[in-house]
């Protein structure tokens, strides 16, 4: 298949790029007085002002040319389809069914997967009005108080970051913990003031085999165990959530304590699939359907839309046209809003996952970049951080800012301050302070330099009138959506991670050399060298 850059829409854009690479933002805002309410878009529930970033109309329309060369608007049909469009694992992709509403259909090797999707919420939204009421209760008898969700990567994220997101929804008597890490330090301390005959574990791996979740879960039972002495308690503090019933007996949880859901789930696309088990419980079955109504309404209009006013389509071609162009390695996610704190995280793994890749579907090495670097912190810390390099370092950062016009503590005026922070840095990244300007202000000729802030940085803001499940139903699914979007420009699988088996591999062949008999270490002189030295100050 032919590479991206050998085709005549990349040769055009790229000649486009040598046209306009040295426009400033400035001069694109003071050419066009609507330029900062024609660039922008609503869907969902969300805003976005894309005014902010070094693109005419000629460069939109350039990449969305691309977009249709490689196919976007087949691909996007394939994956709602439920064709088997992750190739090296021969799956379909269908995150989508997940928050179809009841009544629809989506065939999978000829079955409709809409029913089995919705018969698993029910299950879900049963359990989680027993536990909520207090009708279900532990082997003590005492109703739970604790939630511990163990699971990583997908199993993690995702809820981990919804519950803090939705905190203010949630329901403030259940505790609520993540336990992903495999450092037994995040089991004691997650665990040390929880008492077990209050406690729930739920056991969240799409294959039950993953040594981290495998390993907490076993000491999350010899937890239990220790205090409650009955193998029978685990019925009543366990539950399972994966796609592999023979594990998870094999584990010993009963199956009738197991929510299921099937290989044509990613980990990392799995937070509204039985994955999101914790945030039912936190926020109710009622506000997952509005979470999954948000999902699904960015659903509809990734499929539907034309892509000049497709959110999803622009946010992932305007990240690709500095990637590939301007040579940036990084995109800042920059949510002003406190809730959002592990927004960041979670899209690492979304975003780095699913486009770091390097090669095409056929196998072909790329000749370009694949997935940025994502990064960034919930606003205004950052600003006190590494927003210096934003403003004067040498690279090129685009930033997506992300606010709400409501605050669910509207505390004095805290929230004013807080948006017109964010409202100032997209506004002093793109526009800056002339040398001029600064020299205007009776500054010292030797600090002028120092002063000047370039500006011409590019941003998105995205604006929601609060964070409610249904924004960030929506905010999730816009992401996802602008991953995808990239990944069939590149033409390379969103949806595996190859990448994360080799040091897998290589850690299970490492455990048994840390103890026991000094074994013979045929690994290169580095890692021989650190293993004895680990060995010997763990006394042999
Ligand atoms: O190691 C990477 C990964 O496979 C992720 O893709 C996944 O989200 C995570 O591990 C956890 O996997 P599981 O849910 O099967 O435990």
């Amino acid at each position: 298949m032919t590479l991206v850059t050998q085709r005549p829409e990349w040769g055009q854009l790229a000649a486009h790029y040598g046209a306009v690479k040295e426009l400033h933002l400035r001069e694109l805002f003071a050419q066009d007085a609507t330029r900062g309410e024609r660039l922008t878009l609503t869907a969902a529930g969300l805003f976005l002002d894309y005014s902010k970033h070094r693109i005419t109309d000629e460069t939109l329309g350039l990449l969305l040319n691309l977009a249709d060369a490689c196919g976007l608007r087949a691909a996007i049909d394939a994956m709602f389809a439920g064709q088997t469009i992750n190739t090296t694992e021969g799956r379909a992709v269908l995150h989508v069914a997940l928050r179809t509403p009841r009544g629809a259909t989506i065939l999978v090797d000829g079955e409709n997967v809409v029913p089995q999707v919705h018969a698993v919420l029910e299950r879900m939204a049963a359990f989680s009005n027993q536990v909520r009421s207090g009708e279900w209760k532990g082997f003590t008898g005492k109703p739970i108080r604790n939630v511990v969700n163990i699971g990583i990567g997908g199993s993690d994220l995702g809820p981990v970051m919804a519950y803090e997101a939705l905190r203010q929804v949630s329901d403030r008597n259940l505790t609520l913990r993540f336990v992903s890490n495999i450092d037994g330090t995040d089991f004691a301390e997650a665990t040390r003031d929880l008492d077990p005959q209050e406690t729930l574990f739920l056991v969240a791996s799409k294959t039950f085999t993953t040594l981290e979740t495998m390993t907490n879960a076993r000491t999350a039972r010899a937890w239990l165990l220790a205090a409650l002495a009955d193998e029978a308690s685990v019925a009543r503090h366990f539950v399972a959530i994966s796609t592999n019933a023979k594990e998870v007996s094999a584990f010993g949880i009963d199956t009738n304590n197991m929510f299921g859901f099937w290989d044509w789930v990613g980990g990392r696309y799995s937070m509204d699939s039985a994955i999101g088990l914790s945030t039912m419980l936190a926020i109710g079955p009622e506000g997952f359907g509005r979470m999954l109504a948000g999902f699904h309404a960015m659903d509809e209009h990734f499929r539907t839309a034309p892509f000049g006013q497709n959110m999803p389509v622009l946010l992932g071609l305007l990240n690709l046209w500095y990637g590939e162009f301007f040579d940036a390695d990084t995109v800042a996610v920059l949510p002003y809003d406190q809730y959002l704190k592990r927004f960041p995280a979670y899209l690492q793994q979304l975003t780095m996952e699913s486009n770091g890749k390097r090669v095409t579907h056929s196998g072909e090495p790329v000749d370009y970049q694949t997935g940025a670097i994502f990064w960034g912190e919930p606003g205004t810390n950052g600003q006190h951080s590494f927003y210096q390099l934003i403003h004067q370092g040498t690279k090129l950062i685009p930033c997506d800012f992300i606010g709400f016009l409501h605050s669910h503590n509207p505390l004095g005026a805290h929230h004013d301050m807080l948006m017109a922070n964010m409202f100032a840095q997209a506004e002093a990244l793109a526009f800056g302070k002339t040398a001029q300007e600064v020299a205007a202000e009776g500054t010292k000729a030797e600090l002028v330099p120092h002063r000047t802030f370039p500006g011409n940085r590019p941003s998105n803001t995205i604006l929601a009138e609060r964070l409610t499940p249904e924004v960030l139903g929506a905010l999730v699914a816009l992401y996802e959506h602008s991953v995808f979007t990239q990944s069939v420009v590149w033409d390379i699988n969103a949806f595996d991670q190859w990448g994360v088996e080799l040091g897998k591999v290589l850690a299970q062949r490492i455990i048994p050399e840390l103890s026991g008999p000094e074994p013979e270490l045929r690994h290169d002189s580095s890692t021989n060298s650190l293993i004895r030295r680990y060995r010997a100050a763990r006394g042999g």
